[in-house]
């Protein structure tokens, strides 16, 4: 490879390396938009879905009703989140964006999870919520650590993309938030659910090293009905 060529796919790489933290969000769409079709066949599952003919696109394709309605918090969480993405809004594909309304019983509990593709911006309409997401593991000084808020009507929080973080209704009456996310498919990782809860289990030895402690208590972990409130 002649040496130009070759300064130009280093430089490239750590170009594409360096600017990919400033673009934490689905990729850019190209087009006004990508109407997803509902193809069950499709054989493409790489980044998004097919697109509709732009000639046959409606504002319907743009569309869902229905988040005026509480969802059904009657469930060992008392919580539920009601996701509107790229799976139930055609349009929302290559579009980078979506949206959840979450409602929370008194007490309820939307638990420790991350969303590995989107960022979260949290809007509480009603109720009082005692809100935080913990820092990854590198320090120096911030390795792991909490950060924590309570938030009333009116108030806004961010979760950044990736970080483990919950939100616990410590008002007197049930709550409701909206969240933004930063991808047409954020995904949902409830932390407790995937460890505890996998199919098949994982393996106890894996699990009893890694939280220090019985494997009885794993077991008695595992055998547990991990409720999934998305
Ligand atoms: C809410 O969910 C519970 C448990 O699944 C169920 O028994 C109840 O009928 C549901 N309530 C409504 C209003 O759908
Ligand atoms: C897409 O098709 C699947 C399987 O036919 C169906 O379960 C799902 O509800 C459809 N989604 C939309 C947004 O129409």
């Amino acid at each position: 490879m002649a040496l130009s060529l070759k300064f130009l796919v280093v430089t490239t790489a750590i170009l594409a390396l360096a600017s990919s933290p400033s673009t934490a969000s689905d990729p850019s769409p190209l087009q006004d938009f990508c109407v997803a079709v509902n193809d069950s066949k499709a054989t493409v599952f790489v980044n998004g879905k097919v697109c509709k003919d732009p000639k046959l696109v409606t504002a319907d394709d743009f569309f869902r009703s229905g988040l005026n309605k509480p969802g059904n918090t009657s469930n060992q969480l008392g919580s539920v989140v009601t996701a509107v993405n790229v799976n139930n809004l055609p349009g929302l594909n290559t579009l980078g964006i979506s949206v959840a309304r979450i409602d929370f019983a008194r007490r309820g509990l939307n638990p420790p999870h991350t969303h590995p593709r989107g960022t979260e911006v949290l809007v509480v309409l009603k109720g009082r919520l005692y809100v935080g997401f913990v820092l990854s593991n590198p320090g120096p000084n911030m390795k792991n650590k909490l950060l924590t808020k309570i938030l009333n009507p009116g108030d806004v929080f961010v979760f950044p993309q990736g970080l483990v973080h919950f939100q616990l209704n410590v008002g007197k009456t049930n709550a409701i938030a909206f969240a933004g996310l930063s991808s047409q498919n954020p995904g949902v990782i409830t932390i407790a659910n995937a460890v505890f809860g996998s199919d098949p289990p994982i393996n106890d030895d894996v699990l009893a090293k890694a939280f220090q402690i019985d494997k009885k208590v794993i077991d008695h972990l595992q055998e547990q009905f991990w409720w999934d409130n998305n």
